[in-house]
């Protein structure tokens, strides 16, 4: 149904390719040290790699710090890259032309941690939903409504909030508006940067299964962000784990939950009670607090907190590579 609504594709993909391929994506920001000291650059995003495939999730997940929304602006086109590639939908961001890029855009959506924030407080919700198609299609106001109104349905809303305010809802359903927004355009794959972290625990699961529901029934792909396991456990197909701006772990979330192997993951899984079990692995405790990145680590980033650190790890930088069916980027995996 994508078909009627947007312009075609530039390349056209088939059901097999994955929606997106990043390849070494990097986003350094250059900041000011302050007056008379000059710039520095911060590397908040270091040669990330992956592949998604229609209708997958692939969950993002660190510390905050750590790059996962610098990643998000990369991915959703808000922001140009400093390096590495991007394809969307087949297509190199890096050459695409203006109309390429404008006619990619609506594929790629975002939902934002803060539905407060992100909603427009002066416009009604059915105005706010039927704006995208009134941007990027030629329904009538009609069937602009019509489409609108099927969205409410599908995100549990009710007929009546149509003509209701953004402040009139509750942080719940705030997030259930946000995503129908993102959801207008039939995009293949919702960027959803922290989507619950705002939310009551006892809402959390709702809007999560809404996501998955919407997935199953729609086939986006997902790229879900978040610093809490519990919930990458619940939505992820495939985890990313990063630290520092980099990936340092990547795999199925069977792989990476049943046996995590990066010191950094395995801490990460002792400090989430819900999933921790006490006979899969010895107990790490994060210690310390993410290294200032105008002033980064030598070596492996996470040796200032690693309780494996040697010698190696504070001088050479280790490469993300295969091991025990998914990627790994620590020096010492083999022994630890
Ligand atoms: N626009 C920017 N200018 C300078 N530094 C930035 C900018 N955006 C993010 N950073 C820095 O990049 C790092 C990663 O930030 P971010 O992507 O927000 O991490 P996360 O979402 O995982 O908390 C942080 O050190 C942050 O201060
Ligand atoms: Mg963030």
């Amino acid at each position: 149904m994508v078909d009627q609504l947007l312009p075609t594709p530039p390349v056209a993909t088939t059901p097999e390719a994955p929606v997106m391929i990043a390849r070494a994506l990097s986003r350094h920001y250059s900041v000011s040290r302050g007056l008379f000291k000059g710039h520095a650059m911060v590397k908040a995003l270091n040669d990330v790699s992956f592949e998604l495939a229609r209708g997958r999730t692939l969950a993002v997940v660190g510390e905050s710090g750590s790059g996962k929304s610098t990643l998000a602006r990369q991915l959703t086109l808000i922001e140009e890259p400093s390096g590495g590639s991007l394809q969307i939908g087949g297509v190199e961001i890096a050459g695409a032309s203006r109309a390429e890029l404008r006619a990619l855009r609506p594929t790629v959506q975002m939902v934002f941690q803060n539905p407060y924030a992100s909603l427009n407080p002066r416009k009604q919700v059915g105005a706010m939903l039927a704006e995208p198609l009134r941007l990027n299609t030629t329904l009538s106001a009609a069937e602009r409504e019509e489409r609108v109104r099927a969205m409410l349905a599908k995100v549990g809303l009710r007929p009546e909030h149509y003509q209701r305010y953004p402040h009139m809802f509750s942080g719940g359903q705030r997030q259930r508006i946000a995503v129908a927004r993102a959801m207008m355009l039939q995009p293949r794959t919702v960027v959803a940067d922290e989507p619950t972290s705002a939310l009551d625990v006892s809402i959390q699961a709702q809007i999560l299964n809404l996501f998955m529901d919407l997935q199953d029934e729609l086939g986006t792909a997902y790229v879900f962000i978040s610093h809490n396991l519990a919930v990458v456990e619940h939505v992820a197909d495939e985890v990313m784990v990063m630290y520092f701006g980099s990936t340092v772990e990547y795999g199925d979330k069977a792989a990476v939950f049943e046996r995590p192997l990066h010191p950094y993951t395995r801490a990460l899984m002792s400090a989430t009670p819900a999933i921790h079990k006490e006979d899969r692995q010895i107990k790490l405790k994060l210690v310390g607090e993410l290294p200032s990145p105008l002033n980064p680590p030598t070596g492996c980033a996470f040796h200032t907190r690693c309780p494996f650190a040697a010698e190696r790890c504070r001088a050479e930088v280790p490469v993300l590579r295969p091991f025990e069916g998914r990627l790994v980027a620590c020096h010492r995996v083999e022994e630890i």
